[in-house]
């Protein structure tokens, strides 16, 4: 229900933007000349009849025209005058002229000039748009304080041979100074070209915000397609588990259920497999390039459907930037076409560089809801996030370089209008847009990812506040597109904040607390943190397979750094920690497990905060520490590897964090036969000894010896380092195509230094070390082979480097090109 709210919250922010620019079914925020398009025909007769002087013959001009000050300029402007101001001054400007300035007592009053303005109109506009003058007409007047005249005679006098009778008046070739005395009709060429300039430039408007509505249309697009993807995979996934269950019920628990893998035959099945085969599994340039992890001159290839999506959305984008532009020669606000079309597109591209704003935010968040609703990863959506990036850059570079044209070609007032807040606030805001595409490069990411971070969010709230000022003329409207900016990144920040009390404040007023319950321990030999929090005595959420947390430490400098962690293994009060292996840890676990549900992270240290943490470890003395950490969390969902029969769970060092609660849950539900993997290959590759002994004798104890969970255990350290003793026993690494397999106790090496808890292990039995490598892709080949066979299905996850996560991806797509349809394939990264 609550998420069902955020849903509508979303859409509804999302939605804000176009709705308030185009939901009126009229063009705001640029003033336009006239409340409908039908009154564009009489506005364009009124102003281009009331820039002159009507007198009567032989009277002396008195009353002289409001508009006379717009001289020779009738319809939309002077041709060729100044026409290149910022939209928003040069539209004032025209607006003046057009509307006259208000109304002069002549056109409202004066015989001569109504009769000139009611023949005119009659002969050129239209039904509607005559059916609409004569209020239009009265409300001018009113406006400029005077009253319309009795039109019933005029009414009765214009007939068709009346007009044609009128001499004709054209504001190119007939000067505004001498007075007119006679009733004239105004020239229809003229009155056709006046008439395309003010629609035209108040259309154009109006079809940009239509046209920003294009990326609303193409995200919601995805994200539908993308929820029915994910409503169709939980009721698949429901169905499943009924006949699970269902199955356990007949047969009794703990039996094996029948492999049944999807054939051939359904062609449903089929067209699906295709689809998976080539659009959704593979990396972009597979079978090319198989990049997808690993970076290509430090830049991601998203997968195949990513890959699609952005270069659709490219496609969209300039195609709504550059169609339809209502450019024509003889406009009278411009001197050239080509004038026009720089004009247009300027504000085009400025339009839909806001438009993307809300999508760039959307994409950018930590908890945005359509994460939940589709099953898209953060990491495509961050994809997404990267192009909206280039787009909205990309437009409001353009949008830039064509006013630095119109204001520098076609007319000299850069250096005036550069004093304006809207002008240099524009510049900011597009150096600032620019400065974060730059400074957003995977390489300051990777080596700096804390200043990244700090310099992003700062870089977009002054992009945030010049766009704010850059748009705050006239009746504010593009500021539409700016405030689900700031409503989506508000409750983002809210929603973590929420997410923080509710899963730490928790623990505080609860009789069960206790301040150092996070125990930190570094295991030298493995060059691991272990991480155990106690978050709660009713834990407030239900810590499982596939979840990651952000970890705080608020007390420390720095303490707004938060960085994420898979979740590597869990026990709940109402799951007995015995069976996971939590509370054989000894001591270190003795406080949490009494306490209600703990979690353990498993985290490698690096250069932050990280590297940190383990100083603090190094200097107490037994390698523990209990510092204050709060979490938030859980992010992330769980794969649905119990409908496989057979597990492959490729991990590299540390990604064992996301194989052990997979593991776990496989043993809990085994025992009631809720699943129907029969089969758990962990082939984890590592490069130090002591790191498989620790979890090996922990969380993974139970579990490896049990005869459907087969542990596979490759070390690549390539030089034993003097600290460890681990590998002393061990030959160099060779690299040839069958690796050195030894066989080696887990338990009898000597490892000493930290790990004193050793010693309480329970040790399990033998089992088998290799050197060097996995060969990824030829398991994952023999496995298939094997389940082909078998017509059973299996379920490849892979967490750890980005080569072997690369080469899972590939050879799961030459599986499947093969033709084998029970494969699929999960990645967890630690990374976007
Ligand atoms: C979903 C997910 C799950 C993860 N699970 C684990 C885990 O179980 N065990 C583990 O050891 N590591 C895990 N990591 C990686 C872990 O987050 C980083 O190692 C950690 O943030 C590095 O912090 P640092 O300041 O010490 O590292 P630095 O030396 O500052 O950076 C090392 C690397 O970590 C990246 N990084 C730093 N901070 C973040 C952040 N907040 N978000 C994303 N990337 C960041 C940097 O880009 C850089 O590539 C996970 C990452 C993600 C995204
Ligand atoms: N964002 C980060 O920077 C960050 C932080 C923590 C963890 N991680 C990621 O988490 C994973 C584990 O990290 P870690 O430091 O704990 O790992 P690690 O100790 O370096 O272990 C990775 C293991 O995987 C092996 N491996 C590498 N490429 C392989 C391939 N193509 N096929 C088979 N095996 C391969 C490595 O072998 P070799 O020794 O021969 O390379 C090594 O044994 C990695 O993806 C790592 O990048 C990333
Ligand atoms: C209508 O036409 C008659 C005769 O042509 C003329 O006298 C009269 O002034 C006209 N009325 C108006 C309001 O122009
Ligand atoms: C406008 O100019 C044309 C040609 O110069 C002339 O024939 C016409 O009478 C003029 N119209 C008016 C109303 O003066
Ligand atoms: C917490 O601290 C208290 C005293 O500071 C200590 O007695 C207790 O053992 C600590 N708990 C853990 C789990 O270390
Ligand atoms: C089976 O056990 C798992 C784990 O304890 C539990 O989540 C699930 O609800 C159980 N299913 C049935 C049908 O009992
Ligand atoms: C472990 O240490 C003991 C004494 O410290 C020694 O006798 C034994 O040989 C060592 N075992 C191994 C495998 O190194």
């Amino acid at each position: 229900m609550v998420a069902f709210k955020s849903l509508l919250l979303y859409l509804s922010l999302s939605l804000t933007p176009a709705y308030v620019v185009a939901g009126g079914g009229k063009p705001h925020g640029f003033s336009p000349s006239a409340p409908s398009y039908d009154d564009y025909c009489f506005l364009t007769i009124y102003n281009s009849i009331s820039s002159y002087t009507f007198q009567l013959p032989g009277t002396v001009s008195s009353t002289t025209s409001a508009s006379s000050s717009s001289a020779s300029s009738g319809g939309g402007g002077s041709r060729g005058g100044s026409s290149s101001g910022h939209s928003g001054h040069k539209r004032a400007e025209l607006q003046k002229r057009r509307k006259g300035g208000g109304s002069s007592s002549n056109a409202c009053t004066l015989n001569l000039e109504v009769a000139s303005i009611y023949a005119s109109a009659k002969a050129y506009c239209n039904g509607k748009q005559f059916t609409a003058a004569i209020p239009y007409w009265q409300s001018l007047c009113t406006s400029g304080g005077y009253t319309l005249m009795d039109l019933t005679e005029i009414e009765a006098n214009v007939t068709q041979a009346y007009i044609n009778s009128l001499p004709v008046l054209n504001p190119d070739s007939n000067s505004t100074s001498a007075a007119i005395e006679k009733a004239v009709i105004l020239d229809k060429a003229y009155y056709e070209v006046a008439y395309h300039t003010n629609y035209a430039h108040d259309y154009a408007f109006e079809q940009d915000a239509l046209f920003s509505w294009g990326f609303l249309g193409f995200w919601g697009g995805i994200m539908v397609l993308g929820m029915v993807h994910k409503i169709v995979t939980v009721v698949l996934a429901f169905f499943a588990d009924r006949r699970l269950s269902s199955r356990r019920d007949v047969e009794g628990a703990g039996t094996i259920a029948a492999p049944s893998a999807p054939s051939a035959a359904d062609p449903l099945a089929k067209t699906w497999h295709l689809i998976r085969t080539w659009f959704i599994i593979p990396a972009g340039f597979a079978p090319f390039s198989e990049h997808h992890q690993r970076y290509i001159y430090w830049h991601t290839i998203p997968r195949r459907l990513d890959l699609f999506i952005v270069s659709a959305f490219w496609i969209t984008a300039i195609v709504l930037s550059f169609v339809r532009y209502d450019s024509f020669s003889g406009n009278l606000s411009y001197s050239t076409v080509a004038n026009q079309n720089w004009q247009l597109s300027a504000d085009r591209t400025g339009i839909l560089s806001y438009a993307c704003l809300p999508f760039l935010w959307l994409f950018g968040g930590r908890n945005n809801i359509f994460l939940w609703a589709t099953n898209f990863s953060f990491r495509s959506f961050n994809i997404f996030h990267r192009h909206v990036a280039w787009v909205a850059t990309f437009e409001a570079i353009v949008h830039s370089i064509n006013y630095t044209v119109l204001y520098t070609v076609y007319s000299s007032s850069y250096a005036s209008s550069y004093a304006s807040n809207y002008f240099y606030m524009g510049v900011v805001a597009t150096i600032t847009m620019s400065l974060m595409v730059l400074l957003s490069h995977s390489w300051l990411r990777q080596k700096f990812y804390e200043s990244f971070l700090i310099i992003h969010i700062v870089l977009a709230i002054v992009m945030i506040y010049a766009l704010l000022r850059h748009t705050n003329f006239e009746n504010e409207t593009w500021q539409g597109y700016l405030y689900p900016v700031v409503a989506i990144w508000g409750s983002d920040r809210v929603v973590r904040i929420v997410r923080v009390l509710y899963c730490n404040l928790h623990v505080k007023f609860s009789k069960g607390f206790i301040h150092n319950e996070t125990t930190v321990r570094y295991f030298a030999d493995a060059d691991l943190l272990r991480i155990e929090m106690s978050p709660g005595v009713r834990a407030p959420f239900k810590p499982g397979p596939g979840q990651h947390y952000y970890l705080y430490q608020p007390m420390a400098l720095l303490g707004w750094e938060n960085h994420p962690f898979t979740l590597g293994a869990y026990s709940t009060k109402d799951m007995p920690a015995a069976h996971n292996g939590v509370a054989s840890m000894t001591s270190i676990s003795s406080a949490a497990g009494s306490y209600g549900s703990s979690l353990v992270f498993y985290v490698r240290p690096y250069d932050g905060w990280t590297q940190r943490l383990r100083k603090q470890c190094q200097k107490a003395a037994d390698g523990i520490v209990h510092p204050k950490l709060l979490i938030e969390g859980p992010y992330g969902e769980k794969a649905d590897l119990h409908h496989f029969d057979t597990l492959l769970l490729f991990v590299g060092g540390t990604g064992i964090a996301s194989a052990v609660p997979y593991i776990l849950d496989h043993i809990q539900c085994a025992r009631n036969g809720t699943t129907r993997t029969t089969n758990i290959q962990l082939i984890w590759s590592g490069r130090q000894r002591a790191m498989f002994d620790h979890i090996a004798n922990t969380e993974l104890r139970d579990a490896l010896q049990r005869n459907d969970v087969h542990g596979n255990f490759y070390i690549t350290c390539r030089a034993p380092t003097t600290s460890t003793a681990v590998l002393g026993q061990e030959e160099e690494k060779k690299s040839s195509s069958l690796p050195q397999v030894m066989a080696m106790p887990s338990a009898n090496s000597n490892s000493s230094d930290s790990d004193s808890a050793s010693a309480n292990y329970i040790q399990v039995p033998a089992y088998i070390f290799t050197l060097g490598r996995p060969d990824v892709k030829q398991l994952i080949a023999t496995t298939v082979e094997q389940s082909k066979a078998s017509s059973s299905k299996v379920a490849v996850l892979v967490c750890g480097p980005a080569q072997m996560a690369d080469d899972s991806r590939a050879a799961v797509f030459s599986a499947l090109r093969n033709g084998f349809y029970g494969i699929e394939y999960f990645e967890e990264t630690f990374g976007w």
